[in-house]
C-alpha cells in the first residue's frame, strides 16, 4: 500500500451521492428543497443537493442518539474493532483515491494534485487514530483513605461537526476519525459550497460496516443547518472550522443550548519572519508558497512576511519573480493555482487588494481577476505594507502575499503578536538563538522554524486568542472526544 501508483485524474467524475445520509440511508430534505453545488472554475452548476434544515438536523441528532444507546451495537463494540473499522475506512479511501481527489477538484477548484496530496493526508489521519483506538485509557490514582480510584475515558456522545470549504475532505477526517475511534457518534454539516467528497464519504463508512447512526450527515447552509446543529440539545459537543465570526455565533449558540463542549479552528493573520541571516533561496521559496497554497485559502497561510530590512529589497525582488512565474488555470492541468471558491470569496479577495492599493501599499504584481469564467485571481504581492493598514489585520484568503520591513527582534516580536488572532508563525534563521527566542516568543499554535505549513496527523494544530479553542490531531486531540470519569471504589478494611 506504501507505493501505490500516482492516480490519474478524472475529469469529469459523476457524482453518486447527492442526499442527506441518515442512519447509513439515504434521504431527501423534509422541506423537499434543493441547493445547487457549483464549479469554480466554471462559473456552472454541477448538480442540486438535497438542503437539510431544522427537521433534518433533528432526525439525524435521532439517529446519533439510538446508537449512541448504551446496549446499541456501536456501544457494544470493542475499542479495538472500532479501530479496525477506520483502518478498512482508510483502506476504502485509499482504493478510491483518484474518484475523491477528482470529484474534489470539480466542486473546489483546487488544482488536481493539491486534491491528491489532501486525501492522502486523510488517510493519514484515518489511520493515526485508528491506532488510538484501543490505547485512550485512563489512570489509577492512589487516593486518601481506603479507596480504589480511577478514571474512565468515556465518548462524550453526539458530535456536532461542521466543515469549511477550503479543505473539504481533509476537513471531514480531521473531524470524524477521532471522534468515532474514541466511541462517539457524528452528525456532519459539510460546507454549501463543496458537500461532494463528504457525501461521497458516507458511502464508504457504510462499506468499511460502521453501524446505522454511527456517522450522520446533513448537507445545508450554515444560519440553518449548522446553527439547528449547534444549538441542538441532545447534541454534547460542537467542533467547527471556518470563520472568527461564525465561531462566535456557534460558540453562543453552543453555550446557550446546553454547554456542549466546543472546538474551534478559526482565522488567522500568522506572521512568517525572515532574519537576513536565513537562507534566502528557501525561505523566498516558503515564504511564496505559505501565501498562495491552496489559492491562499487556508487558515494558517502566511499573510504577513516581516523581513529585516538589510535584505528587504532583494528578498521583494524575489518573492515578485517567483510569484509572476506561478500558473493559474484549469485545475485539472498542472497548474500552481486554480479558481477561488464563489463569487463572495472572489469580491472579498479582490476588495481587500484594492484596499491594500488605496492605503498606500505597493503592488508589485497581480492585483486583478484574470477572466470573467470561473473565479481566478492573479498571485499578488504587496510591498511597503505597514500594519495599520487593513491587509495587515484581516484574513483575506486569496493568493496574496503582503511583505512588511523590520530592524530587531523586539521590534518584530510585538508587531508579530500585535493581531486578534494566534494561530500559526514562522521564523527564519540559521542563529540558534533568534530561533529559539521567536519560538518562545510568538503567540501562536504551530510555530515552525525554517519551514512553512508542515501539519501532520501526528502533531497537534489549533489556536491561540481568536483563532480557536482547543486543538485537533495527534494525542492532544483526543481530549476534546474525550470525557473523565472518576469512579472511587471503598475497600473495607479489616480492624477498621
Ligand atoms: P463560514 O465560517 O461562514 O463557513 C464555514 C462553515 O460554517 C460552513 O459549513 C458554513 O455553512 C457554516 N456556518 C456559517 N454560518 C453558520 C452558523 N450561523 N451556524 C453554524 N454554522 C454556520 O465561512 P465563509 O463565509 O464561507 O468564509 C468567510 C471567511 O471565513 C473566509 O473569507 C475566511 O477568511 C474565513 N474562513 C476560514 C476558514 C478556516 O480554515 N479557518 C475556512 C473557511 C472560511
Ligand atoms: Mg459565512
Amino acid at each position: 500500500m506504501a507505493d501505490s501508483p500516482t492516480p490519474t485524474c478524472i475529469r469529469n467524475p459523476d457524482v453518486k451521492y447527492t442526499q442527506i445520509f441518515i442512519n447509513n440511508e439515504w434521504v431527501n430534505s423534509v422541506s423537499g428543497r434543493t441547493f445547487p453545488t457549483m464549479n469554480p472554475a466554471t462559473s456552472e452548476k454541477i448538480i442540486d443537493v438535497q438542503e437539510g434544515d431544522k427537521a433534518d438536523v433533528n432526525a439525524a441528532v435521532a439517529a446519533a442518539k439510538a446508537a449512541f444507546e448504551l446496549n446499541s451495537p456501536w456501544r457494544q463494540m470493542d475499542a479495538s474493532k472500532r479501530g479496525l473499522l477506520l483502518f478498512r475506512l482508510a483502506d476504502l479511501v485509499e482504493r478510491d483515491i483518484a474518484y475523491i481527489a477528482s470529484l474534489e477538484t470539480l466542486d473546489n477548484g483546487k488544482p488536481f494534485h493539491s486534491a491528491v496530496n489532501d486525501v492522502l493526508f486523510s488517510i493519514k489521519v484515518f489511520r493515526y487514530f485508528a491506532g488510538w483506538a484501543d490505547k485512550n485509557h485512563g489512570k489509577t490514582i492512589p487516593v486518601d483513605g481506603s479507596y480504589f480510584c480511577y478514571t474512565r475515558h468515556e465518548p462524550v456522545g453526539i458530535c456536532g461537526q461542521i466543515i469549511p470549504w477550503n479543505y473539504p475532505f481533509v476537513m471531514l477526517t480531521w473531524k470524524i476519525a477521532p471522534a468515532v475511534a474514541l466511541g462517539n457518534v457524528c452528525v456532519v454539516k459539510p460546507a454549501e459550497q463543496t458537500p461532494l467528497t463528504a457525501l461521497y464519504a458516507c458511502s464508504l463508512i457504510k462499506e468499511a460496516g460502521f453501524p446505522p447512526g454511527v456517522v450522520n450527515m446533513v448537507p445545508g447552509y450554515g444560519p440553518t443547518a449548522g446553527a439547528a446543529l449547534s444549538s441542538h440539545p441532545d447534541v454534547n459537543k460542537v467542533a467547527f472550522t471556518g470563520s472568527t465570526e461564525v465561531g462566535q455565533i456557534i460558540m453562543q449558540a453552543a453555550g446557550a443550548s446546553n454547554l456542549k463542549r466546543t472546538t474551534l479552528e478559526l482565522g488567522g493573520k500568522s506572521p512568517n519572519v525572515i532574519f537576513q541571516d536565513a537562507d534566502i533561496d528557501k525561505a523566498v521559496e516558503y515564504a511564496v508558497n505559505g501565501a498562495m497554497s491552496n489559492m491562499g485559502q487556508c487558515c494558517v497561510a502566511g499573510s504577513r512576511t516581516f523581513v529585516h530590512e538589510d535584505i528587504y529589497d532583494e528578498f521583494v525582488r524575489r518573492c515578485v519573480e517567483k510569484v509572476s512565474k506561478r500558473t493559474v488555470g484549469d485545475p485539472w492541468e498542472k497548474n500552481d493555482n486554480g479558481p477561488q471558491i464563489d463569487e463572495e470569496q472572489l469580491k472579498k479577495v479582490l476588495s481587500l487588494i484594492d484596499k491594500g492599493k488605496t492605503e498606500g501599499a505597493k503592488l508589485e504584481c497581480g492585483g486583478g481577476r484574470i477572466g470573467d469564467k470561473g473565479y481566478f485571481v492573479q498571485p499578488t504581492v504587496f510591498s511597503n505594507v505597514q500594519d495599520h493598514m487593513t491587509i495587515a489585520k484581516e484574513e483575506i484568503f486569496g493568493p496574496v502575499q503582503s511583505l512588511f520591513k523590520f530592524k530587531t527582534m523586539e521590534e518584530v516580536l510585538r508587531r508579530a503578536n500585535d493581531t486578534t488572532y494566534g494561530l500559526a508563525a514562522a521564523v527564519f534563521t540559521n542563529d540558534i538563538n533568534t530561533a529559539m527566542t521567536f519560538t518562545q516568543g510568538v503567540k501562536a499554535g504551530s510555530v515552525w522554524v525554517n519551514c512553512y505549513e508542515v501539519v501532520n496527523a501526528q502533531s497537534p494544530f489549533g489556536g491561540f486568542k481568536m483563532s480557536g479553542l482547543g486543538r485537533e490531531l495527534g494525542e492532544y486531540g483526543l481530549q476534546q472526544y474525550t470525557e473523565i470519569k472518576n469512579v472511587v471504589v471503598k475497600i473495607p478494611v479489616k480492624n477498621s
